[in-house]
């Protein structure tokens, strides 16, 4: 196991990733702060109702409860990871009267195909040994007519690209190339397809046709 994830499956972290690992990484990686972020997840998913939610590789619950606040009626959001570390701090910190939580491999999801209306994975693909099949198994979860959203890490050449390349490959995370998601989406029928790149992160999201 590579150093990040190991880290990620260390109970330290987990106890300090939502008020202090995430907010500081992430701003420096992409600018953005966590609020933008679970904002845009919300309009990116277009949550608004009875939705059933799949937030993969949810840490300690950080997105799934917010976007379980969306919801309302039937609509429930189930967080998954791999990390019993994460998912005890998930239970503590982010509770809630729509949200559950389950340890599982995003590789492996234990759910028939089109279970849910909207599925997301956020700041976790490039830690996932095959990210590409974590992806697949998302759109095969995705019901017609769902939305999917992802945010994972992107190549670039400038100089933070540089330090972001060095210390991912010291780290064991994995950089992508722009297309990678874009065209795996399009590739898997998905349309609306759209991108954002903030610094070194990108934003991908898509429907699948109803
Ligand atoms: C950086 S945290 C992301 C948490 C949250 N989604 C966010 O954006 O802040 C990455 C998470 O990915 C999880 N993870 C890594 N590989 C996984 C896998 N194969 N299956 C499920 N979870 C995985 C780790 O346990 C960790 O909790």
């Amino acid at each position: 196991m590579n150093l990040a994830r190991r880290t990620m499956n260390h109970p330290a972290l987990a106890a300090v990733y939502e008020r202090a690992w995430r907010p500081a990484l992430f701003f420096a990686a992409s600018g953005r702060t966590m609020g933008t972020d679970q904002r845009d997840a919300v309009a990116q998913l277009r949550l608004d109702g009875e939705q059933r939610v799949l937030d993969i590789a949810c840490g300690p619950g950080n997105f799934t409860r917010y976007l379980s606040n969306a919801l309302s009626g039937n609509g429930f959001a189930v967080g998954l990871d791999y990390s019993e570390p994460m998912l005890a701090r998930a239970v503590l910190d982010n509770a809630g009267p729509r949200v559950g939580y389950l340890r599982g491999d995003a590789a492996r999801l234990p759910f028939a195909d089109g279970t849910f209306d909207a599925v997301c994975c956020f700041g976790a693909l490039y830690l996932i040994p095959d990210p590409i099949a974590a992806t697949r198994e998302m759109v095969r979860v995705l019901a017609p007519g769902g939305r999917i959203a992802i945010s994972t890490s992107v190549r670039d050449d400038s100089a933070l690209g540089q330090v972001g390349k060095i210390v991912g490959g010291w780290s064991g995370l994995r950089v992508f190339p722009r297309r990678t998601f874009t065209d795996l989406f399009a590739e898997l029928g998905l349309v609306d397809v759209e991108q954002q790149v903030h610094r070194l992160l990108q934003y991908v999201s898509a429907t699948r046709p109803a």
